[in-house]
């Protein structure tokens, strides 16, 4: 049983990653939820947390809110992809959660300091801020976590909020920066991968006719979320970006990759958060992450829509 903590921008395609977690429950232990700003403001990312435990009738797992803002830089939003809300596409109430009172970074160092024998895999949905302050505030933390699995980056396939950057690491790169030079076991699934698994359409139906309202309310999230995409690249489907870093852990031989050296650029504004990935090794530079650029589409539409379909309600 993996032990994870899920720090997450709630967002539409953060939505169907913690349901697709939810549903894995003979699988993962989600031991709680960090919330950061990022696709809107944290107030929103944080009380959509909250909505999405109550959507998939999941009550038992704590909802933290954890940065703002990122750690040096004003935040930049995505209202454009997911609209005011953040979960724009159908209306989600919270009649009984609420956000804990201690923050989400302490919530997550609490948790590495208790589960020693059996380390914590954080999964990164959003911008990094969270993740590098927890590093930042006890450089020790990194022996205890298990791995990083995170959403974010693009090389081959480019950026997707500027022509160099994803959208996680440009909001906040000097946090990524941090998080590529920890020294903890980092999987990333960047645009590279995400862009291949693009919603498709019985995917979507099969939400549809499924007769569970959290289904069924995930599959209007989702028509909301890639009429962007399906605009702006003239595909079939958007990409669903998110859900990618849960089916990696629960299904990695679906994915290949390659171990290698990824830098951050900070400094630049013309190429600010671009992920600037050594793939044919060219330089000395260690390599500090697997960069994930392959998957096997049908079987991670497979599992999410198994996963979310186990969900009770
Ligand atoms: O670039 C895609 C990423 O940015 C996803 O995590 C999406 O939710 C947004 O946070
Ligand atoms: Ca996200």
């Amino acid at each position: 049983m993996k032990k994870i903590i899920i720090d997450t921008d709630p967002g539409q395609d953060d939505a169907l990653a913690l349901m697709t977690a939810f549903g894995a429950k003979k699988e993962i232990k989600v031991l709680g939820i960090t919330c950061v700003a990022g696709n809107v403001p944290l107030d929103l990312t944080s009380v959509n947390a909250l909505k999405i435990c109550e959507l998939s009738g999941v009550y038992d797992v704590p909802v933290f809110r954890g940065s703002p803002a990122p750690l040096k830089r004003n935040l930049i939003t995505a209202e454009h992809v997911h609209g005011k809300t953040g979960l724009d596409g159908t209306e989600l109430s919270v009649k009984k959660k609420e956000l804990e009172l201690m923050s989400g970074v302490d919530f997550i160092l609490d948790c590495a300091e208790k589960y020693t024998d059996e380390k914590i895999t954080i999964c990164a949905l959003g911008p990094l801020t969270n993740i590098a302050k927890v590093l930042k505030k006890s450089p020790r933390v990194k022996d205890s976590l298990e791995e990083i699995i995170l959403m974010g980056g693009g090389f081959f396939e480019g950026g997707n909020i500027t022509p160099a950057a994803e959208f996680n690491i440009y909001v906040d790169p000097e946090a990524a920066k941090i998080v590529l030079g920890s020294g903890v076991k980092i999987t990333m699934l960047p645009l590279d991968v995400t862009h291949k698994t693009l919603v498709q359409r019985d995917f979507l139906e099969r939400l549809r006719v499924s007769g569970k309202n959290s289904a069924m309310e995930a599959a209007k999230l989702l028509d909301f979320f890639e009429r962007y995409d399906v605009e702006k690249y003239g595909s079939q489907g958007g990409p669903l970006h998110d859900p990618n870093v849960i089916v990696y852990l629960l299904n990695p031989e679906i994915y290949n990759g390659k171990l290698v050296n990824v830098e951050i650029e900070v400094n630049s504004e013309l190429t600010r958060g671009m992920t600037v990935v050594d793939w044919w090794h060219v330089t000395n530079r260690k390599p500090n992450a697997y960069y994930v650029n392959e998957v096997q589409e049908n079987k991670f539409f497979e599992t999410v829509l198994n996963k979310v379909l186990n969900l009770e309600i």
